[in-house]
Protein backbone atom coordinates (compact mmCIF):
# COMPACT_ATOMS: atom_id res chain seq x y z
CA UNK A 1 0.00 0.00 0.00
CA UNK A 2 1.40 3.24 -0.95
CA UNK A 3 -0.08 7.38 -0.72
CA UNK A 4 -0.40 7.40 -4.15
CA UNK A 5 -3.15 7.66 -6.04
CA UNK A 6 -4.75 4.51 -7.09
CA UNK A 7 -5.29 4.11 -11.26
CA UNK A 8 -6.68 1.30 -12.93
CA UNK A 9 -6.00 0.85 -16.13
CA UNK A 10 -8.32 -1.27 -18.52
CA UNK A 11 -6.88 -2.66 -21.90
CA UNK A 12 -8.98 -2.90 -24.90
CA UNK A 13 -6.41 -3.70 -27.76
CA UNK A 14 -5.24 -1.60 -30.59
CA UNK A 15 -1.98 -0.35 -31.80
CA UNK A 16 -0.62 0.35 -28.48
CA UNK A 17 -1.08 -3.19 -27.46
CA UNK A 18 0.34 -4.88 -30.83
CA UNK A 19 3.22 -6.75 -32.14
CA UNK A 20 3.89 -9.36 -35.05
CA UNK A 21 2.69 -12.73 -33.43
CA UNK A 22 4.64 -14.48 -36.93
CA UNK A 23 8.65 -14.59 -36.10
CA UNK A 24 9.09 -16.48 -39.10
CA UNK A 25 7.28 -14.38 -41.33
CA UNK A 26 8.59 -10.21 -41.33
CA UNK A 27 5.84 -9.15 -43.63
CA UNK A 28 2.91 -10.77 -41.24
CA UNK A 29 2.20 -7.37 -39.85
CA UNK A 30 1.06 -6.33 -36.19
CA UNK A 31 -2.15 -7.78 -34.38
CA UNK A 32 -2.96 -7.08 -30.65
CA UNK A 33 -1.87 -9.31 -28.44
CA UNK A 34 -0.47 -7.46 -25.54
CA UNK A 35 -2.17 -7.63 -22.13
CA UNK A 36 -2.90 -4.43 -19.68
CA UNK A 37 -0.36 -6.20 -17.70
CA UNK A 38 2.55 -6.21 -20.47
CA UNK A 39 1.30 -2.12 -21.57
CA UNK A 40 2.09 -0.84 -17.61
CA UNK A 41 5.16 -3.37 -17.09
CA UNK A 42 6.95 -1.32 -20.31
CA UNK A 43 6.51 1.59 -18.52
CA UNK A 44 8.64 1.61 -15.12
CA UNK A 45 7.97 5.24 -14.66
CA UNK A 46 4.01 4.86 -13.58
CA UNK A 47 5.18 3.54 -10.39
CA UNK A 48 6.46 6.80 -9.42
CA UNK A 49 3.40 8.24 -9.45
CA UNK A 50 0.30 6.07 -9.24
CA UNK A 51 -0.52 2.81 -7.49
CA UNK A 52 -1.28 0.86 -10.63
CA UNK A 53 -3.65 -1.93 -11.40
CA UNK A 54 -3.93 -3.17 -14.94
CA UNK A 55 -6.94 -5.72 -16.06
CA UNK A 56 -7.35 -6.91 -19.98
CA UNK A 57 -11.12 -6.35 -21.11
CA UNK A 58 -10.11 -7.10 -24.49
CA UNK A 59 -7.14 -7.85 -26.97
CA UNK A 60 -8.88 -6.27 -30.30
CA UNK A 61 -8.81 -4.46 -33.06
CA UNK A 62 -10.50 -1.05 -32.53
CA UNK A 63 -12.66 -1.35 -35.31
CA UNK A 64 -14.06 -4.45 -33.18
CA UNK A 65 -15.50 -2.39 -30.72
CA UNK A 66 -18.97 -1.67 -30.03
CA UNK A 67 -21.43 -0.85 -27.43
CA UNK A 68 -21.73 -3.51 -25.87
CA UNK A 69 -18.01 -3.23 -24.81
CA UNK A 70 -17.80 0.44 -24.27
CA UNK A 71 -21.52 -0.13 -21.92
CA UNK A 72 -19.51 -3.20 -20.34
CA UNK A 73 -16.10 -0.65 -19.19
CA UNK A 74 -18.34 1.94 -17.95
CA UNK A 75 -20.35 -0.23 -15.70
CA UNK A 76 -16.61 -1.78 -14.54
CA UNK A 77 -15.59 1.78 -13.96
CA UNK A 78 -18.72 2.59 -11.95
CA UNK A 79 -18.41 -0.38 -9.35
CA UNK A 80 -14.33 -0.02 -8.96
CA UNK A 81 -12.91 2.26 -6.06
CA UNK A 82 -9.77 3.68 -7.93
CA UNK A 83 -8.98 7.22 -7.61
CA UNK A 84 -9.24 7.44 -11.07
CA UNK A 85 -9.43 5.16 -14.50
CA UNK A 86 -7.01 5.11 -17.47
CA UNK A 87 -8.17 3.14 -20.58
CA UNK A 88 -5.82 1.86 -24.08
CA UNK A 89 -7.55 1.27 -26.97
CA UNK A 90 -6.72 1.13 -30.43
CA UNK A 91 -7.03 4.88 -32.24
CA UNK A 92 -9.09 3.93 -35.34
CA UNK A 93 -12.30 3.99 -32.94
CA UNK A 94 -11.05 6.08 -29.83
CA UNK A 95 -13.12 9.16 -30.64
CA UNK A 96 -16.22 7.20 -30.86
CA UNK A 97 -15.48 5.18 -27.87
CA UNK A 98 -14.76 8.19 -25.68
CA UNK A 99 -17.52 9.74 -26.93
CA UNK A 100 -20.08 6.82 -25.78
CA UNK A 101 -18.39 6.55 -22.57
CA UNK A 102 -18.75 10.48 -21.98
CA UNK A 103 -23.00 9.80 -22.50
CA UNK A 104 -23.25 6.97 -20.55
CA UNK A 105 -20.72 7.23 -17.89
CA UNK A 106 -22.85 7.43 -14.40
CA UNK A 107 -19.11 7.25 -11.98
CA UNK A 108 -17.75 10.53 -10.49
CA UNK A 109 -13.71 9.55 -11.55
CA UNK A 110 -11.83 10.42 -13.53
CA UNK A 111 -11.98 8.37 -17.18
CA UNK A 112 -9.12 8.89 -19.47
CA UNK A 113 -8.68 7.32 -23.21
CA UNK A 114 -5.45 6.86 -24.60
CA UNK A 115 -3.57 4.83 -27.90
CA UNK A 116 -0.87 5.01 -29.73
CA UNK A 117 -0.11 5.53 -32.93
CA UNK A 118 2.76 3.22 -33.37
CA UNK A 119 3.61 -0.32 -32.11
CA UNK A 120 5.68 -0.73 -29.13
CA UNK A 121 8.44 -1.82 -31.71
CA UNK A 122 8.45 0.92 -33.99
CA UNK A 123 11.10 3.72 -33.37
CA UNK A 124 10.12 6.60 -31.07
CA UNK A 125 6.98 3.89 -30.19
CA UNK A 126 4.37 6.73 -28.81
CA UNK A 127 2.31 4.35 -26.33
CA UNK A 128 4.63 4.42 -23.36
CA UNK A 129 4.43 8.47 -23.27
CA UNK A 130 0.80 8.52 -24.04
CA UNK A 131 -0.02 6.14 -21.10
CA UNK A 132 2.18 7.89 -18.20
CA UNK A 133 0.65 11.22 -19.72
CA UNK A 134 -2.98 9.06 -18.98
CA UNK A 135 -2.33 8.05 -15.80
CA UNK A 136 -0.83 11.32 -14.64
CA UNK A 137 -3.96 13.26 -16.08
CA UNK A 138 -6.02 10.24 -14.34
CA UNK A 139 -3.84 11.25 -10.92
CA UNK A 140 -4.83 14.76 -11.38
CA UNK A 141 -8.26 15.37 -11.98
CA UNK A 142 -11.46 14.70 -10.06
CA UNK A 143 -13.79 13.44 -12.70
CA UNK A 144 -14.69 13.75 -16.41
CA UNK A 145 -13.94 11.95 -19.76
CA UNK A 146 -10.96 12.86 -21.72
CA UNK A 147 -9.08 11.48 -24.59
CA UNK A 148 -4.74 12.33 -23.57
CA UNK A 149 -2.72 11.77 -27.28
CA UNK A 150 0.24 13.10 -27.72
CA UNK A 151 0.94 15.57 -24.52
CA UNK A 152 -2.84 16.97 -25.87
CA UNK A 153 -5.86 16.82 -23.08
CA UNK A 154 -9.17 16.72 -25.46
CA UNK A 155 -12.91 16.90 -24.61
CA UNK A 156 -14.83 13.08 -26.38
CA UNK A 157 -17.37 15.82 -28.07
CA UNK A 158 -14.52 17.40 -29.75
CA UNK A 159 -11.79 15.05 -30.38
CA UNK A 160 -11.01 13.32 -33.77
CA UNK A 161 -8.50 11.31 -35.28
CA UNK A 162 -7.37 13.43 -38.14
CA UNK A 163 -4.26 11.64 -39.67
CA UNK A 164 -3.71 8.36 -40.47
CA UNK A 165 -0.01 8.01 -39.16
CA UNK A 166 1.49 11.36 -37.12
CA UNK A 167 1.25 11.13 -33.52
CA UNK A 168 0.19 14.69 -33.47
CA UNK A 169 -3.35 12.88 -35.47
CA UNK A 170 -5.91 13.37 -32.75
CA UNK A 171 -7.08 17.50 -32.58
CA UNK A 172 -10.44 19.11 -31.42
CA UNK A 173 -10.77 21.04 -34.50
CA UNK A 174 -12.08 24.89 -34.01
CA UNK A 175 -12.03 24.72 -30.31
CA UNK A 176 -8.63 22.81 -29.58
CA UNK A 177 -7.69 21.01 -27.04
CA UNK A 178 -8.80 21.72 -23.03
CA UNK A 179 -5.17 20.92 -22.08
CA UNK A 180 -1.81 19.50 -22.27
CA UNK A 181 0.90 18.02 -19.99
CA UNK A 182 4.11 19.21 -19.84
CA UNK A 183 7.13 18.68 -17.34
CA UNK A 184 4.97 16.12 -15.99
CA UNK A 185 2.27 18.63 -15.04
CA UNK A 186 -1.03 18.27 -16.09
CA UNK A 187 -2.75 21.73 -17.40
CA UNK A 188 -6.17 22.04 -17.58
CA UNK A 189 -8.40 25.38 -18.99
CA UNK A 190 -11.59 26.01 -17.53
CA UNK A 191 -14.42 24.28 -19.77
CA UNK A 192 -17.63 22.88 -18.87
CA UNK A 193 -18.06 19.22 -19.58
CA UNK A 194 -21.09 18.01 -21.11
CA UNK A 195 -23.31 16.21 -18.48
CA UNK A 196 -23.90 12.01 -19.30
CA UNK A 197 -27.40 11.14 -20.26
CA UNK A 198 -30.08 9.53 -18.30
CA UNK A 199 -28.85 5.82 -17.35
CA UNK A 200 -30.00 3.57 -19.50
CA UNK A 201 -30.89 0.59 -17.64
CA UNK A 202 -32.01 -2.01 -19.59
CA UNK A 203 -32.72 -0.04 -22.94
CA UNK A 204 -30.62 -0.77 -25.69
CA UNK A 205 -29.40 2.16 -27.87
CA UNK A 206 -31.10 2.04 -31.20
CA UNK A 207 -29.24 1.24 -34.85
CA UNK A 208 -28.53 4.70 -37.07
CA UNK A 209 -27.16 4.16 -40.08
CA UNK A 210 -24.44 7.11 -41.18
CA UNK A 211 -24.34 8.06 -45.18
CA UNK A 212 -22.04 10.29 -46.71
CA UNK A 213 -23.01 12.44 -49.89
CA UNK A 214 -20.96 12.44 -52.72
CA UNK A 215 -21.03 13.53 -56.24
CA UNK A 216 -23.34 11.94 -58.71
CA UNK A 217 -24.98 9.32 -56.12
CA UNK A 218 -28.20 8.99 -57.65
CA UNK A 219 -28.97 7.69 -53.59
CA UNK A 220 -30.04 3.62 -54.43
CA UNK A 221 -28.09 3.18 -51.19
CA UNK A 222 -30.11 5.56 -49.08
CA UNK A 223 -33.35 4.00 -49.98
CA UNK A 224 -32.13 0.39 -48.70
CA UNK A 225 -31.90 2.25 -45.05
CA UNK A 226 -35.42 1.56 -44.14
CA UNK A 227 -35.87 -2.08 -45.26
CA UNK A 228 -32.83 -2.62 -43.24
CA UNK A 229 -34.22 -2.10 -39.99
CA UNK A 230 -32.11 1.36 -38.94
CA UNK A 231 -34.18 3.42 -36.62
CA UNK A 232 -32.23 6.46 -37.62
CA UNK A 233 -30.10 8.26 -39.74
CA UNK A 234 -27.45 10.63 -40.36
CA UNK A 235 -26.53 12.05 -43.53
CA UNK A 236 -23.27 13.91 -43.92
CA UNK A 237 -24.09 16.73 -46.32
CA UNK A 238 -22.03 18.84 -48.93
CA UNK A 239 -20.78 22.08 -47.08
CA UNK A 240 -23.08 23.63 -44.56
CA UNK A 241 -25.86 21.13 -45.13
CA UNK A 242 -27.08 20.40 -48.82
CA UNK A 243 -27.52 17.26 -51.19
CA UNK A 244 -28.75 16.55 -54.24
CA UNK A 245 -32.25 16.65 -55.66
CA UNK A 246 -32.35 12.89 -55.25
CA UNK A 247 -31.31 12.70 -52.02
CA UNK A 248 -33.38 15.18 -50.86
CA UNK A 249 -36.54 13.02 -52.54
CA UNK A 250 -35.14 10.30 -50.90
CA UNK A 251 -34.56 11.85 -47.33
CA UNK A 252 -37.92 12.79 -47.11
CA UNK A 253 -39.40 9.50 -47.58
CA UNK A 254 -37.24 8.21 -44.97
CA UNK A 255 -37.84 11.15 -42.68
CA UNK A 256 -41.47 9.96 -42.82
CA UNK A 257 -40.38 7.06 -40.84
CA UNK A 258 -37.14 7.49 -38.85
CA UNK A 259 -35.22 10.51 -37.48
CA UNK A 260 -32.62 11.74 -40.21
CA UNK A 261 -29.60 14.48 -38.47
CA UNK A 262 -28.47 16.73 -41.40
CA UNK A 263 -24.75 17.45 -40.60
CA UNK A 264 -21.80 18.42 -42.62
CA UNK A 265 -18.68 16.32 -44.93
CA UNK A 266 -17.03 19.20 -43.78
CA UNK A 267 -14.23 19.20 -40.76
CA UNK A 268 -15.00 22.54 -39.55
CA UNK A 269 -18.20 24.66 -38.92
CA UNK A 270 -21.43 24.73 -38.15
CA UNK A 271 -24.68 22.98 -40.54
CA UNK A 272 -26.75 26.14 -41.39
CA UNK A 273 -30.72 26.31 -40.93
CA UNK A 274 -31.23 30.03 -42.89
CA UNK A 275 -29.07 30.63 -46.01
CA UNK A 276 -30.16 28.76 -48.85
CA UNK A 277 -33.25 27.76 -49.97
CA UNK A 278 -32.72 25.50 -53.24
CA UNK A 279 -34.37 22.37 -53.54
CA UNK A 280 -31.88 19.76 -51.09
CA UNK A 281 -30.28 23.33 -49.36
CA UNK A 282 -30.64 22.94 -45.74
CA UNK A 283 -34.14 24.86 -45.70
CA UNK A 284 -35.77 22.59 -47.91
CA UNK A 285 -34.23 19.84 -45.77
CA UNK A 286 -35.35 21.20 -42.86
CA UNK A 287 -38.80 21.25 -44.34
CA UNK A 288 -38.68 17.64 -45.22
CA UNK A 289 -38.46 16.63 -41.39
CA UNK A 290 -34.58 16.58 -41.34
CA UNK A 291 -32.79 17.88 -38.22
CA UNK A 292 -29.62 20.05 -38.61
CA UNK A 293 -27.20 19.02 -36.27
CA UNK A 294 -25.46 22.19 -35.67
CA UNK A 295 -21.41 21.83 -34.23
CA UNK A 296 -21.91 17.87 -33.45
CA UNK A 297 -20.49 16.23 -36.43
CA UNK A 298 -21.82 13.28 -38.18
CA UNK A 299 -20.23 10.46 -36.27
CA UNK A 300 -20.91 11.62 -33.05
CA UNK A 301 -24.53 12.48 -33.88
CA UNK A 302 -24.77 9.26 -34.53
CA UNK A 303 -24.05 7.75 -31.28
CA UNK A 304 -25.81 10.56 -29.65
CA UNK A 305 -28.99 9.67 -31.39
CA UNK A 306 -28.90 5.86 -31.20
CA UNK A 307 -28.50 6.52 -27.61
CA UNK A 308 -31.61 9.29 -27.31
CA UNK A 309 -33.46 6.88 -29.32
CA UNK A 310 -32.40 3.86 -26.79
CA UNK A 311 -35.71 5.32 -24.18
CA UNK A 312 -38.87 4.83 -26.33
CA UNK A 313 -40.93 6.94 -24.48
CA UNK A 314 -38.56 10.16 -24.32
CA UNK A 315 -39.15 12.49 -26.90
CA UNK A 316 -35.77 12.25 -28.68
CA UNK A 317 -36.43 15.49 -30.59
CA UNK A 318 -36.41 17.81 -27.31
CA UNK A 319 -33.33 16.30 -26.29
CA UNK A 320 -31.25 16.35 -29.25
CA UNK A 321 -32.06 20.30 -30.15
CA UNK A 322 -31.42 20.84 -26.26
CA UNK A 323 -28.09 19.11 -26.07
CA UNK A 324 -27.58 20.77 -29.39
CA UNK A 325 -28.48 24.52 -27.92
CA UNK A 326 -25.82 23.60 -25.41
CA UNK A 327 -23.38 22.44 -26.87
C1 LIG B 1 -6.82 0.10 -34.01
O1 LIG B 1 -7.49 1.10 -33.94
O2 LIG B 1 -7.08 -0.93 -33.35
C2 LIG B 1 -5.65 0.02 -34.94
C3 LIG B 1 -5.01 1.31 -35.18
C4 LIG B 1 -4.48 2.03 -33.95
O3 LIG B 1 -4.62 1.64 -32.82
O4 LIG B 1 -3.85 3.11 -34.16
Amino acid sequence: MTNLPHIQVFALGGTIAMASDNTSDANAGAVPNLDAEALVKAVPELAEIADITAKTLAVAASANLNYSKISDLCKQVEAGSADGYVITQGTDTLEESAFLASLIYQGDQPLIFTGAMRTPSQLSADGPSNLYNAVLTACALEGGVYVVMNGDIHDPWHVRKGHTSDVSSFTSGEVGPVGYLVEGAVHLRTHEQQAPLEPLGSNQPKPVALLTASLGDDARLLEQVIGAGYKGLVIEAFGAGHLSEAWADAVETIAQDIPVILCSRCQNGTVFERTYGYKGAEIDLMSRGLVPAGQIKSRKARLLLSVLLADEQQDWHARFLAIKASF
